[in-house]
């Protein structure tokens, strides 16, 4: 299985690599500055024949380019696309909104996810019951907002499910599931130390949800346990 993974240095980006790449699997583990990736770089050293760090920052469509040149010189086809990289700044609702911040959080949390599956998308087609997975956030749940202080970083989200919607529609045809998928809260750098549950088990949870997807599973929104969240 041939995997492309975003954020892959850090995190739930770096987990997913962890626990794939003791499958059959060609990871594409991207990340911004690959030679600060020094926990990825073990892995890589690790699995040679498996894990290829690729330079990629979501948001510089030059570095999307880039990386796809780069992969395609690697495969043809790409099996499961995992859009990781996310950004979470939290703010104080009214009053506090700043035009800057609010950009870069829809640059990194919805706007990229969209443009890197349009860049990779020939190669999804080519994949054996390929998958694009968004990864998102419970608090992009319309239907369980309760005002925290995260607004933006909710609608980011909340707009990401409404593109997974729209892809999965348009790329039915294609065989190519779409989902969006909520890790759980989950003790990361952006989860922070008291969070629910570790990375192993969130990571774990949701490569069993990847797993048992099939075509009519398309265009929905699961958790890390495989149940369904309310739009
Ligand atoms: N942890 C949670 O409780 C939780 C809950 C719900 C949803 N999520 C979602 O899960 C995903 C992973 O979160 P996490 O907890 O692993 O967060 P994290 O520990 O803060 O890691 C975030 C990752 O995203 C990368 N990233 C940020 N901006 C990027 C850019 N412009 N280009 C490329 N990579 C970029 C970071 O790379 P750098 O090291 O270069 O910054 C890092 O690898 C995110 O989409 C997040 O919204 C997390």
């Amino acid at each position: 299985m041939n995997v492309l993974i975003t954020g892959a240095n850090r995190g739930l980006g770096l987990e997913f690599v962890k626990q794939l790449v003791t499958h059959d699997t060609q990871i594409f583990a991207t990340c911004r500055v690959p030679s600060q990736a020094n926990q990825l770089k073990q892995v890589q050293e690790q699995y040679p024949e498996r894990v290829s760090i690729i330079n990629l920052d979501v948001t510089d469509n030059t570095s999307i380019s880039r990386s796809y040149k780069l992969i395609r010189t690697k495969t043809k086809n790409l099996d499961l696309l995992i859009n990781n990289a996310g950004i979470a700044i939290e703010d104080g609702g009214l009053g506090t909104f700043d035009v800057s911040t609010m950009k870069s959080i829809l640059n990194v949390n919805t706007i990229a996810p969209l443009l890197i599956i349009q860049q990779y998308i020939d190669l999804l087609k080519r994949g054996k019951q390929p998958k694009i997975v968004n990864i998102s956030s419970g608090l992009g749940s319309l239907a369980r907002a309760n005002g925290c202080h995260m607004s933006i970083y909710s609608l980011s989200k909340a707009a990401l499910n409404m593109g997974t919607i729209h892809l999965a529609h348009e790329l039915k045809y294609d065989g190519i599931v779409v989902i969006a998928l909520t890790p759980g809260w989950v003790k990361t750098d952006m989860g922070g130390e008291n969070a629910d549950i570790t990375p192993q088990e969130s990571i774990a949870g949701m490569l069993r949800v990847i797993d048992s997807l099939s075509l009519s599973d398309s265009g929905s929104y699961y958790d890390h346990t495989g149940e369904i969240v309310p739009w």
